[in-house]
């Protein structure tokens, strides 16, 4: 539980949001219309919601797979060391892949996860996030597509959490703390 009394702020509304991944489908579809193997990883737990409204939208014929990462703790700063939490279930070689994260920070998360996919041999991998904090990059990583580039603000919503909390809000909101000056 965060310590610290805190209200959300609307950022991006859930309308918004919609209307940005019928235009990444659109893309996303240019790029693998071609297969007939496409695998969706998603990596939990922030990417869960994006997951679920992205491969809706998507008229292609996918599996889905999930990859568990550690991040952030219960904290507002990443950990900068990745580990795998939960390794996929099924093999990647020769397969197309597509990776959907949340947000890229630091760029470690998603750098790491890149790199061990990379060295299974997929045919081809691609990653698209949903948020993107570009002033906060620590690694040089660059996400194939990106929802919306935000500033250095903690959000929430839309899968995304505070110390577990406030994945289920539909929109994304930004923390703000109500006992600062
Ligand atoms: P990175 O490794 O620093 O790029 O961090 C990526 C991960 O940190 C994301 O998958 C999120 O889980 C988490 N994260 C980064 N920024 C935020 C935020 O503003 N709110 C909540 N989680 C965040
Ligand atoms: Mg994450």
């Amino acid at each position: 539980m965060p310590q610290r009394p805190y209200v959300i702020d609307v950022m991006i509304s859930a309308k918004t949001i919609a209307a940005r991944i019928e235009e990444l489908c659109d893309e996303i579809a240019q790029e693998f219309g071609d297969t007939d193997k496409l695998v969706v990883v998603g990596l939990l737990r922030g990417s869960f919601v994006f997951i679920a409204d992205l491969v809706r939208e998507l008229d292609l014929p996918i599996e889905v797979d999930f990859l568990e990462a550690s991040s952030y703790g219960d904290g507002m700063e990443s950990s900068r060391e990745v580990r795998i939490l939960k390794d996929l279930r099924g093999a990647i070689e020769g397969r197309d892949v597509l990776v959907v994260e949340d947000i890229v920070d630091t760029g470690h998360t998603l750098n790491h996860v890149t790199k061990l996919l990379e060295s299974r041999k997929p045919a081809r991998l691609k990653s698209i996030a949903l948020l993107d904090k570009p002033s906060r990059r620590e690694v040089d990583f660059r996400s194939d597509w990106i929802g919306f580039e935000i500033p250095d603000e903690f959000v929430v919503g839309y899968g995304i959490d505070f110390a577990q909390r406030n994945r289920n809000l539909p929109h994304i909101g930004k923390v703000r703390f109500t006992d600062e000056a």
